[in-house]
This record gives structure tokens, C-alpha cells and sequence, in this order.
């Protein structure tokens, strides 16, 4: 769990971090907790839309009261939601608030595309056929220079990032910044490699942070018949060797869990091989699927036979 990389601005990112999305309000806090008293996981991955950034915040409060931990020892990421896509600090100060914290680490736009922020709801605006009421003026470079504004001006936020980011969403993005994105985080599974945006954040010094690496809740990807075969042969738990995957590459992992075994479990590194590497690398293509980048959506969706 001590793996650490490093941010384009020098920034240092524990690479093995928890991830709160769908952790039930009620179980959230002991989790985050438990990851920072007991695993040595020192990064946690939140977000506004999340809803539970309060009980976040209480956990992390307990493990630094409990003197585990100061704050400058964790790394603590949140995100805008589209919804929010024309008030950044709005959106920043009330997860800071949340969290009860005076800066994060990290901060991503959550997802590359805008919600009506005066709609029918503050997160997910619908219209009057139950679609989703999308604002259509987003600019991604505008919300950026927000991102740069206060990156630049205040000290709430020690990197700047995107999330569910393609190739063409960064194309359109990049050659209009100032500060070069620290991060995008990704869905990254073997399931959905995306090898290309893989190669192009690495050639441009972005980050690429996994998430749903165990391929979310319900997936399939704990079946698989060749990852429970090298769970076997490592003694280790599958989930292990998902997580082993991305931090053999180079990548942030957050798995999500509240549940203390496995929190526990996940921060334990499998050393495998080259050709792990491999199989993991290509396991999607045994499926011959189709799989497709949307320039407008993030960074991919997978059609899988039997995804629920
Ligand atoms: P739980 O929170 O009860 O542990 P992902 O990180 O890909 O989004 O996957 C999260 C899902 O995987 C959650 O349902 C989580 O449930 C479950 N999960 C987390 N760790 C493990 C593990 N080691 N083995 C099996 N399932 C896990």
C-alpha cells in the first residue's frame, strides 16, 4: 500500500486508493476508518454526486484525531459534477465543507459534458419525457480555466484533473491549457483496457486512475475463468490480482469496499509476472467485443453479454 507516483506538478499520489462511490452513507465513515487505522491506505477518491461526503469526511476525521494520521499524510480527491459545470468553487467550497477539510488534493471534472444547473434537480435535471437535460453550451475549456483559476489563486486544491475523459475530449481540451490535466480517471478493468488512452495520457504526463477496477458492483470480471485461475496459482484473491494489475502498470487503483476483509485484502499487492501482465493486458480480446469510444460521453462504454 505504499506505492506512491507522482502528479505533473510534482505532487505525490498514493497509487492504492478507496473508492466511496455507492458506499451506503450509514458505512462509508468506518470504512474510510478502517482503510487509514489498519491497511496504511492513505488516499481516498470521492466526489460531490456521491452524496456521502460528510461521512467521508467523519472518517477521516477519527483517524486523524485518533492520531493515525495528519492530514498532509492523506491524499484526498473530489469532483465537479456536471451539473455544476458553471460554478466550480460553488461546487469545491460545499465538498470542502463536507468534508470538513480546507483543501483537496485533487480535483477532477467529474464527467466531460453539462447538466442544466437550473433544471429539475441539483444533480440529475430531467426533462419532461424523464431524459436526461443536458446543457448543450458546455465547454469543457471554460470550466478548465475555472480548474486553472483557482488552482492558480486559492489553496484548496493541490492538482487539477479530468475524469471519464476519451481521446478526442482531451484533443479538444489540451491544446487550450495552461496547466496540463494531472489526472483522468478512468473506468480501467481488463474488461476495458483502452490501451490507447492509456499510451496518450502517459505521453502527455496525465495520470490515468482506475476505477471500477473489479469491474463495479454485479460485474462479471470476478468469474473470469483465467483471473481466478491466477488468484489460485498467486494464493491470492482475485480482487488482488485486478488491483495488481494497475499498480504493476503504473496506474492509481480504487476499488471500492465497506467492508473491512476486503478493504483489507485489496491493499495486498501479487507480484506477478510479465505474461500475467500480458493475459491481463489482452483478456478483452478473447471476447471479440465492441467496444467504442464517445467523443461526447468519457471514455467508454463496454457492451458485455452478460453485464447486468
Ligand atoms: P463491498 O463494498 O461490499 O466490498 P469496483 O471497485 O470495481 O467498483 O467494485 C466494487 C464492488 O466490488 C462492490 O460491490 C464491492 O462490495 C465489491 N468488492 C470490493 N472488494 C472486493 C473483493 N476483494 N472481492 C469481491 N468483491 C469485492
Amino acid at each position: 500500500t505504499d506505492i506512491t507516483l507522482k502528479l505533473n506538478n510534482g505532487t505525490t499520489i498514493p497509487a492504492l486508493g478507496l473508492g466511496t462511490w455507492q458506499s451506503p452513507k450509514g458505512e462509508v465513515s468506518a470504512a474510510v476508518e478502517y482503510a487509514l487505522k489498519e491497511t496504511g491506505i492513505r488516499h481516498i477518491d470521492a466526489a460531490f454526486v456521491y452524496e456521502n461526503e460528510q461521512e467521508v469526511g467523519e472518517g477521516i476525521q477519527k483517524a486523524i484525531d485518533a492520531g493515525v494520521v495528519t492530514r498532509e499524510q492523506i491524499f484526498v480527491t473530489t469532483k465537479v459534477f456536471p451539473t455544476y459545470h458553471e460554478r466550480v468553487e460553488e461546487s469545491l467550497n460545499e465538498s470542502l465543507k463536507n468534508l470538513n477539510l480546507d483543501y483537496v488534493d485533487l480535483l477532477l471534472i467529474h464527467w466531460p459534458l453539462g447538466f442544466n444547473p437550473k433544471g429539475n434537480h441539483y444533480l440529475f435535471p430531467t426533462k419532461e419525457d424523464g431524459t436526461a437535460d443536458y446543457d448543450f453550451s458546455f465547454d469543457i475549456v471554460k470550466m478548465w480555466r475555472e480548474f486553472e483559476r483557482i488552482y492558480k489563486t486559492t489553496k484548496k486544491v493541490r492538482a487539477i484533473g479530468v475524469s471519464n475523459c476519451s481521446i478526442p475530449m482531451l484533443e479538444s481540451l489540451l491544446p487550450h491549457v495552461e496547466v496540463v490535466p494531472a489526472a483522468n480517471q478512468i473506468e480501467s478493468h481488463p474488461y476495458l483496457p483502452q490501451p490507447e488512452l492509456l499510451d496518450y495520457c502517459k505521453q502527455r504526463g496525465i495520470l490515468v486512475e482506475a476505477y471500477s477496477p473489479l469491474g463495479s458492483v454485479g460485474g462479471p470480471l470476478l468469474k473470469e475463468q483465467g483471473i481466478l485461475d491466477l488468484a489460485a496459482k498467486h494464493n491470492a484473491d482475485p480482487a488482488s490480482v485486478l488491483i495488481s494489475w494497475h499498480l504493476h502498470e503504473g496506474r492509481v487503483v480504487l476499488p471500492k469496499s465497506v467492508n473491512p476483509q476486503r478493504i483489507k485484502s485489496n491493499a495486498v499487492l501479487v507480484p506477478l509476472s510479465k505474461d500475467d501482465l500480458e493475459y491481463l493486458d489482452k483478456l478483452s480480446e478473447k471476447y471479440g467485443i465492441h467496444r467504442y469510444n464517445n467523443p461526447q460521453w468519457g471514455a467508454g462504454i463496454l457492451k458485455f453479454p452478460d453485464w447486468q
